[in-house]
């Protein structure tokens, strides 16, 4: 039978979630997506999660979810995008208590990067690769032999006036109207900028930008293979419930 789990992924303009086949890293079920609130709180967003959950009749059993912040031991400790309460919120065991059930806590690109890992372009790449994810803000999980360093936040490098989130999300892009072009330019900036800090061997563009990657492929100049997810935007979900699968797995 098919090792199922529900993954939800929190991102700064939708609560998705899907029961995933983890064997297969595919969706079972339609993918639920409810839009994000404004500066949503950590309770908040826990409740949207917990509408998914029904709406999945997944009620009592283990979830895996991602969220846009660090997180250490099942605790949110940033929130740049976000309401400050993620700071210091138990975001785990809050969910746990609320649903009755297990869940296990992922920052939402290590958890895209993980998916990737599996069934997707990590899989394979030795030395450093480095998947980015473009949306509200810039999520990045480094992988040095396919073993995950969490938490590196490569959004927040710094970058000519302020940091790199400030240029190459796919939120700014949209908020200035940037052309494919001017966005391009930044975005190969940035991946520049990864080149010379970590000389990775590879770098995977993930979000929802990354299923437009031929409309700006041609900007990035860069010497790195620079290819978009293999899951497309799927890749948060599928790697939330491969975490709580990995729980699972640790302790059967
Ligand atoms: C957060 C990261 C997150 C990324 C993508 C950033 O603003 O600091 O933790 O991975 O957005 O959601």
């Amino acid at each position: 039978m098919a090792a199922r789990m529900l993954g939800i992924d929190i991102g700064g303009t939708g609560i998705k979630g899907a029961i995933v086949d983890t064997d297969k890293g595919i969706l079972l079920s339609d993918r639920i997506k409810y839009p994000t609130p404004k500066n949503v709180t950590p309770i908040n967003a826990i409740n949207i999660a917990m509408k998914i959950v029904k709406d999945l009749e997944w009620e009592g059993r283990p979830i895996g979810l991602g969220c846009p912040a660090v997180v250490r031991e099942g605790v949110t400790m940033s929130a740049t995008n976000i309401d400050k309460s993620w700071i210091g919120f138990p975001v785990e065991r809050s969910f746990s208590e609320i649903a009755e059930a297990d869940v296990s806590l992922l920052n939402d690109a290590d958890a895209a990067g993980l998916a990737e890992l599996s069934f997707g372009e990590v899989k394979g790449v030795f030395g450093v690769c480095i998947l980015i994810t473009l949306g509200t803000g810039i999520g990045s999980a480094t992988f040095v032999d396919g073993v995950l360093v969490p938490n590196t936040e490569l959004g927040m490098l710094k970058m000519r006036d302020g940091i790199a989130e400030d240029y190459a999300t796919n939120r700014v892009r949209e908020e200035l109207d940037l052309s494919w072009k001017v966005w391009g330019g930044y975005l190969n900036d940035y991946l520049k900028h990864l080149e010379v800090l970590f000389s990775p061997n590879k770098i995977i563009i993930s979000g929802g930008v990354c299923k437009k990657f031929v409309k700006y492929e041609q900007y990035l100049r860069t010497k790195l293979e620079v290819v978009p997810a293999k899951l497309l935007n799927n890749a948060g979900i599928i790697g939330a419930a491969m975490g709580m699968q990995r729980r699972l797995d640790k302790f059967i």
